[in-house]
């Protein structure tokens, strides 16, 4: 939060050491120890998950990957993945708990499918509303709220002019709330996403991972980690909303709650 704010409030080159500049790189210098210590703990200790296949890779030259090159892969998967796929799981939860007929229609979905055990990828793929849910979630409240563009042309939209160079705002959030492309648009309602309404909705009328050459690079994996985590936490637990229902959210890059959002853990019996 720091650094973003340091970012628009103070556009000295990084090496002017200005007490913000001086944040940013202590806050940069203790990311980086987390993430090398992830590194080294996964040298001695190589293990099935991402860090050992990249320090086992190698290309046609025989060549690994330099631990600076890991560093950033790692720190890119913490940054662009971390927040984002667990502010889906925060608005999600917390839209299960104040809509108890989706939470019953989706236990019904796992039990079925899974009967108590924990879900495997496969699995997953086979959990048509669990998708449904966490589609819906991402619509009334997509994790990065709007994405910047810039026009390579002039061009002209709605009958304003734009120039060639401009930036323009495009907002998840207004779009995915529109009455024009949702039929009661504010509602959580996961059954609206059948094949039909997916078919009849206009190109970026939905687009929570963006769209084009820039669009999310971890869009399954997200979609699959958060279907993971669900199924397997709503299996054993329900969760119920203690704080205010009414999420007081801030924009940044993404869209976060500005005091935390709680719940009571009940354990299922
Ligand atoms: C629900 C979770 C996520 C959401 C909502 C999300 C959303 C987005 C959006 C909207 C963009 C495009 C920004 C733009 O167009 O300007 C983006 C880019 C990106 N995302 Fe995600 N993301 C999620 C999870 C992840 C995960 C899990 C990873 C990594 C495993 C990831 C890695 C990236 C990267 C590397 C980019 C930059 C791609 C590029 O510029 O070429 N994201 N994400």
């Amino acid at each position: 939060m720091d650094y973003q704010e340091g970012l628009s409030a103070d556009m000295l080159p990084l090496d002017v050491p200005t007490p913000g500049k001086i944040r940013l790189r202590r806050a940069v210098d203790d990311l980086e120890s987390v993430v090398y210590r992830i590194i080294d703990e996964r040298a001695r200790n190589p293990g099935d998950d991402v860090v050992s296949r990249m320090l086992a890779v190698e290309d046609e030259s025989g060549e690994g990957m330099s631990r600076e090159q890991i560093r950033d892969e790692v720190m890119t998967l913490l940054l662009a993945g971390h927040e984002t796929t667990a502010l889906a799981l925060t608005f999600t939860t917390f839209l299960l708990a104040q809509h108890p007929s989706v939470e019953e229609r989706l236990l019904a979905e796992l039990d079925d499918h899974l009967g108590g055990d924990p879900p495997t990828v496969e699995d997953v793929r086979n959990l048509p509303y669990l998708e449904t849910v966490v589609k819906e979630s991402m619509r009334l409240y997509p994790p990065v709220p709007g994405i910047v563009r810039e026009a390579t042309g002039t061009d002209e939209i709605a009958g304003y002019t734009i120039p060639e160079g401009a930036t323009l705002s495009i907002n998840q959030w207004t779009v995915h709330r529109d009455p024009s492309l949702y039929d009661d648009p504010m509602a959580f309602r996961p059954d609206r996403w059948t094949d039909e309404m997916e078919q009849s909705l206009p190109r970026l009328a939905y687009f929570p991972f963006s769209a084009g050459p820039r669009r999310c690079v971890g869009d399954r994996f997200a979609m699959l980690e958060a279907k993971v985590v669900l199924a397997t936490l709503l299996q054993r637990y329900h969760l119920e909303l203690v704080s205010d229902p009414s999420l007081d959210l801030v924009a940044t890059i993404t869209s976060r709650p500005r005091n935390p959002v709680l719940m009571r853990v009940h354990e299922r019996t």
